[in-house]
C-alpha cells in the first residue's frame, strides 16, 4: 500500500510531545512487523475466518476476524466510523454475500447516494435482494424514505428490533454468510437505560453472531465521558473492538487526519497501535505523520 504523507508543523508542540509522537510511530511499525509474523494456532477452521476486505483493516487484522464476531467501532463524531462500516458492507456485497443494513443515523436513500458517489454501484445488489435495509431512521417518526426498505422500526423497542432483525435474516435465508450493519447504537442509548442496551448487544451477539454465524458490525459515537464509559464497558462484551479518533497535531495543522486502533480482536492476531489515516477518493489511506520542528528545512533529519 502506498503512503500519503502529512507533514505536521509542530510550532505548538513541546520537545517532549514530539518525542512521544516519534515513539508511537516507531512502536506501531514495530507492532505491524510483529503481527505479520504471527501465525494462528494450527487446526483452526480457516473457513470461519473472514477478511474485512478493506486494505487498511486487513493490514490491522492480518488473518481477518471470526465470522461469529460482534464488532464495535467506537469514536468521536466525524472520525470515519460510518465510512468504514460502509466500506466493509461494500466489500461483503462485492464478494457475493448479503448485507442487512439497520440504518439509524441516516436515511437509507442518503446511504445509497453516498456509496454510489464513491463508485459503488448498489442497484444490482438491491434488485437481487442482497442489500436489505431496515429503516430505523425515519420510520419511527412516520417519515417514509424513498429507498426500498424491507422493514421499518416503528419504535426503538429492543425486543421488537431484535425480532425484526432475526425475521429479516430468516426470510432472506441468511446464515453462515453476509453481515449485519448497525449504524449506530446511540439512539438506543438515548432511549433506554444503559443496561438494557448492553442486553440488546448481547442478544444480537448471541442470536445473530453466534447462533446464525453472521458478523455484526456496529458503531457508537462517544461525544461525552458518559459514552466513553459506555464504550469501555462494551469493550469486554464484544469480540472485536475498534476505536477511531482525530489526530490532534495534524488536525491543528489543518490536515483532516484520523487514527484507528484495533484494541481487541478475540482469537486472531492484531497489529496493535494507532494508525493515522485519511479518507480520500481511493478509500481509507494510511498516512505517515512527520513532525517538522520550527526553523527546520526538512523533516527527514527527524527520522
Ligand atoms: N466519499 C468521501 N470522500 C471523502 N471524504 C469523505 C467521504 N465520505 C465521508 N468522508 C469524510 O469522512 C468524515 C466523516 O465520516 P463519517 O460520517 O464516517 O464519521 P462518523 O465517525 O460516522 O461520524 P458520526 O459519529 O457523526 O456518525 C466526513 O467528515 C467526511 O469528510
Ligand atoms: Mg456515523
Amino acid at each position: 500500500m502506498g503512503h500519503l504523507e502529512a507533514v505536521v508543523f509542530a510550532n505548538n508542540s513541546s520537545p517532549k510531545e514530539l518525542f512521544d509522537n516519534y515513539f508511537y510511530l516507531n512502536r506501531h511499525i514495530y507492532f505491524h512487523v510483529l503481527a505479520a509474523s504471527t501465525t494462528l494456532v494450527r487446526g483452526m477452521d480457516q473457513e470461519m475466518l473472514i477478511s474485512l476486505g478493506v486494505p487498511l483493516l486487513d493490514k490491522l487484522l492480518p488473518k481477518g476476524i471470526w465470522r461469529n464476531s460482534f464488532v464495535l467501532i467506537a469514536g468521536e463524531g466525524g472520525t470515519g466510523k460510518t465510512y468504514i462500516l460502509q466500506q466493509i458492507a461494500a466489500s461483503i456485497l462485492q464478494r457475493g454475500e448479503p448485507v442487512i443494513y439497520l440504518a439509524l443515523d441516516d436515511d437509507p436513500a442518503d446511504i445509497i447516494a453516498s456509496l454510489e458517489l464513491r463508485g459503488i454501484e448498489l442497484k444490482r445488489f438491491l434488485e437481487e435482494g442482497r442489500l436489505v435495509f431496515i429503516d430505523g431512521y425515519g420510520g419511527r417518526y412516520g417519515y417514509e424514505t424513498e429507498a426500498p426498505v424491507a422493514e421499518r422500526l416503528r419504535s426503538l423497542d429492543i425486543h421488537a428490533a431484535v425480532s425484526t432483525i432475526t425475521r429479516v435474516l430468516d426470510s432472506n435465508k441468511v446464515s453462515n454468510k453476509g453481515a449485519i450493519i448497525l449504524d449506530s447504537l446511540n439512539p438506543f442509548f438515548q432511549w433506554h437505560d444503559t443496561n438494557m442496551v448492553y442486553d440488546f448487544v448481547n442478544m444480537l451477539r448471541i442470536l445473530v453472531a453466534k447462533k446464525r454465524n453472521i458478523p455484526v458490525f456496529a458503531t457508537l459515537h462517544t461525544p461525552t465521558q458518559l459514552y466513553a464509559d459506555i464504550a469501555a464497558t462494551m469493550e469486554y462484551m464484544v469480540d472485536v473492538f475498534i476505536v477511531t479518533r482525530y489526530h490532534a497535531a495534524a488536525m491543528e495543522a489543518g490536515y483532516s487526519v484520523k487514527e484507528i486502533l484495533v484494541k481487541k480482536a478475540r482469537g486472531v492476531p492484531v497489529a496493535y497501535g494507532w494508525v493515522p489515516f485519511m479518507i480520500t477518493d481511493k478509500g481509507l489511506e494510511e498516512v505517515r505523520i512527520r513532525v517538522r520542528l520550527p526553523g527546520q528545512a526538512t523533516a527527514s533529519g527527524q527520522q
